[in-house]
């Protein structure tokens, strides 16, 4: 396993530029099964969970090459529903397969999938939508076996506004006969990046960013024989920058980002006494030698505070003057940076999906561990801070959605190596 040895007290200053969103780019390539077409996707991430996401694609007999940032892929050769069990395990995305799968060639065939740990993370919304769909669903022995050949438009509400079974329904009913209706729908931006996706590929899908989303039928519009797309950017990792130069009294412009898919974070950072100055598509932070406690942040779906910026939050209240409450509403186990920030002499009271952090003035470098990918990021922010040097271990966690994060701090002010 690869560790980054971050040197502390080093000063974030400068301008970074930000890179398609994973959340983004994983549902839209399992969607490239939608079509025979060659897909050119611009803005794409270069992260281990798109290369996961491109194995099980090629294995199901797509191809794929990279030009510059654009991806390309064609699935028109894809000729398997059967997706590759040890690939699908390593990445909970996978699941978002089983619709496009099905719509594609009637049936699929998949084992449970993988990912971080931060949770139970079922997939019942994901299998009760496609019954309702008229897909035979048959669990067995860790694998789940569909069958959608007669796949019927109808009306599904979600119990919870999952992200990834809303993005898995909406392209399995792609394929099914009539008209499809989802209700209590999430309404994240990476959704709305997947419906402009699906429209260009033809598919009559309207609603995305509210809570109601219909499917219907294929759009009158000639489809290219190269259909372009680009990334939206990565709402996470733009907040990560943002909360990297909040830590240690830093002062960056945060650029090719949609400042609206960040609201709930810039108000927490504003909170914390952070001067913000927001652009059409930038963010520029200068922040004061000591933070300020931000009294509750509590996960939600969108357009709540979300889940993924919860860790990041949590490293710059180990710091702030005063106490700080988080509250994880969405996943019942995404705490477990909080004994690592203990490491680093942060001073935390847990109890189930509450922590209280009383904020002490400087953090100490430590050895620590990345237990997922969000709270390794969270783990290196917090490094920055900290007198001494720090080590993560771990650092293929945070290699799923931060594209090389070392360099990227680098190129601001940082000193972080990594050793392989
Ligand atoms: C997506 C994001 C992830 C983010 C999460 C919540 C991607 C690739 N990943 O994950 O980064 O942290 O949204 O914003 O987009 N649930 C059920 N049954 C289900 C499905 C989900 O109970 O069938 C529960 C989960 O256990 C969890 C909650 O719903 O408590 C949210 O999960 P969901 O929105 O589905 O997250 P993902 O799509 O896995």
């Amino acid at each position: 396993m690869a560790k980054l040895i971050i040197e502390g007290r080093t000063r974030i200053q400068g301008e970074i530029s930000i890179g398609g969103a994973k959340n983004s780019i994983l549902p839209i390539l399992a969607c490239t099964l939608l079509t025979n077409k060659t897909v050119r996707i611009k803005n794409c991430p270069k992260i281990s969970d798109v290369n996961n996401m491109l194995n099980i694609l090629k294995t199901l007999g797509g191809s794929y090459y990279f030009e510059g940032d654009s991806l390309y892929v064609d699935t028109a050769k894809a000729e398997t529903y059967v997706m590759p069990p040890d690939l699908s395990r390593e990445l909970r995305s996978s699941i978002f397969m089983l619709g496009s799968i099905l719509a594609r060639f009637g049936q699929a065939c998949c084992v449970y999938p993988g990912g971080c740990e931060i949770g139970n993370r079922p997939i019942g919304l994901h299998l009760s939508g496609l019954k309702m769909l008229n897909v035979s669903v048959i669990e067995e022995e860790g694998s789940i076996i569909c069958n959608g050949e007669n796949m019927e438009g109808t009306a599904i509400h979600l119990d919870y506004p999952s992200v990834g079974a809303t993005e898995n329904l909406m392209m399995a009913a792609s394929g099914a006969k009539g008209k499809t209706i989802i209700t209590n729908a999430a309404r994240e931006p990476e959704i709305e990046d997947l419906q402009a996706f699906m429209r260009k590929l033809g598919f009559n899908v309207t609603g995305a960013g509210t809570s109601t989303i219909e499917i219907d039928g294929k759009l009158d519009i000639e489809v290219p024989d190269v259909v372009e797309h680009k990334i939206i950017s990565d709402r996470i990792v733009a907040g990560s920058m943002l909360c990297a130069a909040a830590i240690c009294g830093g002062n960056l412009n945060v650029k090719s980002i949609e400042p609206l898919h960040i609201s709930s974070t810039l108000s927490k950072l504003r909170e914390a006494g952070c001067n913000l100055d927001i652009g059409k598509s930038n963010v520029h932070i200068s922040a004061t030698d000591r933070l300020k406690e931000i009294r509750m942040i509590e996960t939600l779906p969108h357009p709540g505070f979300p889940t993924d910026m919860q860790a990041l939050l949590f490293a710059l209240c180990t710091v702030a003057d005063g106490t700080s409450i988080i509250v994880e509403n969405v996943f019942e186990n995404r705490f477990k940076h909080a004994p690592e920030f203990t490491k680093m002499g942060a001073v935390i009271t847990q109890r189930d999906r509450t922590a209280i952090i009383r904020g002490v003035k400087h953090l100490r470098g430590a050895h620590v561990t990345a237990q997922d990918l969000r709270g390794g990021a969270a783990l290196v922010i917090a490094g920055l801070a900290a007198w001494g040097y720090t080590t993560v271990d771990n650092v293929e966690f945070i290699d799923r959605g931060y594209e090389r994060i070392e360099d990227m701090l680098n190129s601001v002010g940082a000193n972080i190596t990594r050793i392989n």
